[in-house]
């Protein structure tokens, strides 16, 4: 993309010498003769280089360049200025001025420093799309999931996230805790600090204690040098402390040190040190049992259970299923570069109706292994073999009374009713590739009954993102 450039002088003969040294496709060149019509224009059009006399008669080149600056800050101003105003160049670089040249230039002075110009811009570019890029790994947004359940997690980040408060995330294993906290401190005024995780699960009292309060040089054996603490290296961000629930008592005390009186000593010192961080906690232990039987502390309980967050397991929230696996689907595509395009619906009623004790860690793995597995460019019931279980029994009371009796009947009815026709959709689909006019075509049904079936039993084809090779007549 060509580089807008904007010339404002007075004297028609300069505006038409820096056309002719900016001429090339490199550059599009625009030109004003006063400060107003060169502010109207800037206005009104997007340059990225404004060339900017100081010297005009009516609004000066200062106010100009105080006014462009004022409204559109990204906008590089290189002044031009007589050779006695050095003094006004100065004033000008203070303002905001890219940079200033001294009348009269030759061609490669502009144009070099109009390239400086224009690199700098293309590096400021770059590190904020790399920087967007790293923020929008952990924006909330990237939780996938839409049901009541998530949304209630999306409702208690964005009212935490912005407070100090500590928070504590509850939750079986793989449901997406650290994803939350991720999102609590990357939606928190602390985001262009540190966010630092300590596992606490995995590693003995001395080390945990040494990992999170630091170490002098000496304090035991193996410890040759002074270590940083990560309440130190989380000054100012946030520290997530991960498997809560295994901290051993002694170091569960040290802990309630610090929440209290936000000051540390790194194991060995004899000094304290000052700590400013926001402590983000996360169990898949159930820390009140815990204190019941006198393996938590209560107070340290209390301190951290401020603002709870509980992370819903997956089988509590099946209709987030869907889409989870397109997205993992789409991720993995991307990493294999293998163009798997959809999930049969046997498959995606195979993942629908497994109860995932692994949650989403479970359904990621379980996808990433059906893509590998994948022949043709559909996952199918074949490729989900390690999950597939066998049907649950129908789980029919057993009546004691008549009316009992009628009731059950009732409902046994109605479910075997509903089982044969969610097979026959199920069945249809798979035997026509996922194709809804085939299915439909196939069984003599008109095509918005079948889908009406389908959409009885929340049977959906392919994520329309990823759908290609199926045109929907409307
Ligand atoms: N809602 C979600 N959307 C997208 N990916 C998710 C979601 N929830 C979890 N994941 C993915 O599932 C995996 C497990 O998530 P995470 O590590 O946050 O779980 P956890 O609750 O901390 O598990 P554990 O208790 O085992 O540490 C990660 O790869 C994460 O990216
Ligand atoms: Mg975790």
């Amino acid at each position: 993309m060509s580089a807008r450039i904007l010339i404002v002088d007075d004297e028609e003969i300069v505006i038409r010498s820096c056309r002719r040294i900016l001429d090339g496709d490199e550059y599009l060149v625009d030109s004003a003769q006063s400060g107003q019509e060169a502010l109207r224009k800037v206005d009104e059009s997007d340059y990225d280089i404004v060339v900017l006399d100081i010297m005009m008669p009516g609004m000066d080149g200062l106010e100009v360049l105080q006014q462009v600056k004022e409204q559109h800050p990204g906008v590089d101003v290189i002044m031009v200025t007589g050779l006695s105003q050095i003094k006004t160049a100065v004033q000008a670089m203070k303002l905001g001025a890219f940079d200033y040249l001294p009348k009269p230039f030759d061609p490669d002075e502009l144009k070099h420093v109009v390239e400086r110009a224009l690199e700098r811009r293309r590096l400021l570019e770059e590190n904020r799309s790399l920087k967007s890029e790293v923020d929008s790994k952990y924006r909330f947004e990237n939780i996938i999931g839409s049901s009541p359940a998530m949304q209630g997690v999306y409702r208690l980040i964005a009212k935490c996230a912005p407070t100090n408060s500590t928070v504590l995330i509850t939750g079986e294993s793989g449901t997406g805790k650290e994803m939350i906290a991720r999102a609590i401190h990357y939606n928190s005024l602390r985001k262009d600090n540190s966010f630092v995780t300590v596992d606490c699960a995995t590693l003995s009292e001395h080390l945990l204690e040494s990992e999170l309060f630091g170490h002098v040089k000496g304090s035991f054996t193996g410890a040759v040098a002074n270590k940083r603490g990560m309440f130190e290296v989380a000054n100012n961000g946030t520290l997530f402390l991960d498997e809560f629930g295994n901290i051993p008592l002694a170091t569960q005390a040290k802990l309630l040190r610090v929440i209290q009186e936000r000051e540390f000593r790194a194991v060995g010192s004899t000094s304290t040190q000052q700590t400013n961080v926001r402590l983000l906690t996360a169990t898949n232990k159930d820390l009140k049992a815990l204190v019941a039987d006198g393996s938590f502390r209560e107070d340290l309980y209390y301190r951290i259970n401020v603002f709870p967050i509980h992370s819903p397991a997956l089988r509590d929230r099946r209709e987030d299923i869907p889409a989870l696996a397109f997205h993992f689907l789409k991720v993995f595509c991307n990493e294999l570069a293998k163009p798997v395009s959809g999930i049969s619906a046997g498959a995606m009623s195979v993942l629908m109706n497994h109860d995932w004790p692994g949650n989403v860690r479970e359904l990621e793995n379980t996808v990433h292994r059906a893509a590998i597995l994948a022949t043709d460019n559909i996952i199918r019931q074949s490729d989900l073999a390690s999950i597939v279980s066998p049907a649950p029994a129908p789980d029919l009371d057993v009546p004691r009374t008549s009316d009992d009796l009628k009731r059950v009947k009732k409902i046994a009815r109605e479910k075997s009713v509903e089982d044969v026709e969610k097979m026959f959709v199920l069945e249809t689909l798979r035997r026509n590739d996922s194709n809804v006019t085939r299915s439909a075509q196939e069984t003599g049904m008109q095509r918005s009954n079948f889908q009406a079936l389908m959409k009885k039993y929340n049977i959906r084809v392919r994520d329309t993102e990823l759908d290609s090779d199926e045109t929907e007549p409307t």
